[in-house]
């Protein structure tokens, strides 16, 4: 038998960049590759990218530097080691990342992965091979299926895409030149692949899609289904116990989106809704086609279909422009919602998008004083959600054993950590837990239904789960 190689991959930025990375890993499984977790090992890298801020598109070259290398190290040794680089920026600089990097064999980006195996033989043979072209073709009839063991070792919890690209043109977004333009998976091909995570111990499915809430896919019926019409579906695949979405965009909330979270257990209570900033003046510079009024809005109809609905959102401090009371009106937007948790950015001008050419720029000193304001407004929110939790009974669905010796962690519908003293039995399953206390974001508690705690014995597989 021919000895398998080995592939080590290493992923940047948004969650769909992390199932790309295990379409990757499935589709060279089908090649003879295995992966492995040390790069110094491996006959194929490959960098999966994130073009989204400076700094996370600056990475992948300190990273290359380091690949350059361990590339080198392997010729030593009399074994050839090829280099790629795939994702968003691989999409946006193309042939570039070769003449800044030329150590690297092979760019190919979001859209034309499933061409990888042609890219390596290509590599192989001509030296490089590039591909960054839109191609007509779904890639996703391309791709191998993962293996059940493949699933399995990937956890209970599982991303799915169902929608990619972008239409919106925010002014500071890479994502419609990097991703392309918006796409939805026919339903029954999202249906077939949720069946086998399901029948292969996946719980939880997150449906991801730059702009999710767009999803638009060709139903059994030859109908456009919307994502609320799809969630209605999934709900029903036997094994599935709850169905999260991501990323969604204001204006794209729909009824039928609504009533998911009105009429199905299954969709959780927490939405993930980026707003950007809280002045009509900079979400209208933004290009973000709703105003703060119609955001509130949204929210609102979602806490009418349940009223234990949570939130979190995206930030951008410092857009071109922003000045003072802007950025007033953004923390008063925060302390008029109240969220969960957020995440929050200091405007980064991408190369290409129209905000990159605006004047008005603020000064570092300014982002920064206001970034530090925003995060420690969203930290103390947080905190005070987190609290809230103490001395309830709450659902966690059990995930992988944790990095203390006995504990099992798992996932609140809020997507906080929670940890208990259990059985490794208990992984894959929802159960009651008793919330005592918390550490830092960690929610610690004791199953509500003690037959389940039994075992302290440390289990010895650890799954990881993305982002
Ligand atoms: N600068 C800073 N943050 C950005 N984001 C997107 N583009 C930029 C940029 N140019 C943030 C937005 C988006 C999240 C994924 O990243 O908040 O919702
Ligand atoms: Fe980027 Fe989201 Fe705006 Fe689309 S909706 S352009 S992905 S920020």
């Amino acid at each position: 038998m021919k000895t398998p190689r080995k592939l080590h991959i290493k992923s940047y930025g948004c969650q769909m960049n992390v199932y790309d990375a295990q379409r990757m890993v499935d589709t060279l499984a089908r090649e003879g590759f295995v992966e492995t977790a040390r790069a110094e090992d491996a006959d194929l890298v490959i960098l999966n990218t994130c073009h989204i801020r400076e700094k996370a598109s600056e990475k992948v070259y300190s990273e290359l530097g380091r690949m350059r290398l361990a590339k080198e190290e392997a010729a030593r040794d009399g074994r050839e080691m090829r280099i790629a680089v795939a994702g968003c920026v691989a999409q946006a600089e193309g042939e570039e990342i070769i003449h800044r990097a030329p150590a690297v064999d092979i760019v190919v980006g979001p859209q034309s992965y499933h061409h990888l195996p042609q890219l390596l033989a290509r590599a192989e043979r001509d030296g490089k091979a590039i591909e960054t072209e839109f191609p007509t073709e779904d890639k996703f009839t391309f791709l191998a299926e993962p293996k059940p063991a493949a699933i399995r070792a990937r956890g209970v919890s599982a991303f799915v895409t169902v929608q990619e690209g972008c239409d919106k043109f925010c002014t500071f977004c890479v994502v419609p030149y990097t991703r392309g333009a918006e796409v939805s998976r026919p339903v029954e091909k999202i249906v077939d692949d949720v069946k086998r995570l399901a029948d292969n111990g996946v719980r939880e499915l997150t449906l991801i899609g730059q702009n999710v809430n767009a999803y638009h896919g060709e139903g059994p019926d030859g109908r456009s289904w919307a994502l609320g019409k799809l969630l209605h579906r999934l709900a029903d695949v036997p094994g599935i116990a709850r169905l999260r979405y991501s990323t969604s965009h204001p204006r794209d909330v729909d009824d039928s989106l609504i009533s998911a979270h009105r009429d199905l257990p299954a969709v959780m209570p927490f939405v993930h809704l980026p707003v950007q900033s809280g002045s009509d003046r900079i979400l209208a510079a933004m290009n973000r086609k709703h105003t703060v009024r119609e955001y509130h809005d949204a929210i609102e109809r979602f806490r009418k279909a349940r009223q234990d609905i949570a939130f979190s959102s995206d930030f951008i401090v410092g857009f071109p422009g922003e000045s003072k009371q802007d950025f007033a009106a953004t923390l008063a937007l925060v302390t008029q919602i109240g969220y969960a948790a957020a995440y929050s950015f200091k405007y980064s001008p991408r190369p290409g998008t129209p905000a990159a050419e605006m004047q008005e720029t603020v000064s570092a000193a300014d982002m920064d004083e206001r970034l530090v304001r925003l995060q420690e407004l969203i930290d103390s929110q947080q905190s005070a959600f987190n609290r809230a939790a103490i001395g309830t009974t709450v659902d966690v669905l059990f995930e992988r054993a944790a990095r203390n010796p006995g504990q099992i962690v798992g996932r609140t519908a809020y997507l906080q950590p929670a940890h208990v003293m259990a059985s490794p039995d208990i992984i894959g399953e929802i159960l009651p837990v008793k919330i005592k206390s918390l550490e830092r974001y960690s929610l610690l508690g004791e199953l509500a239904s003690p037959e389940f705690s039994r075992g302290t014995a440390p289990a010895a597989s650890s799954v990881s789960i993305g982002a």
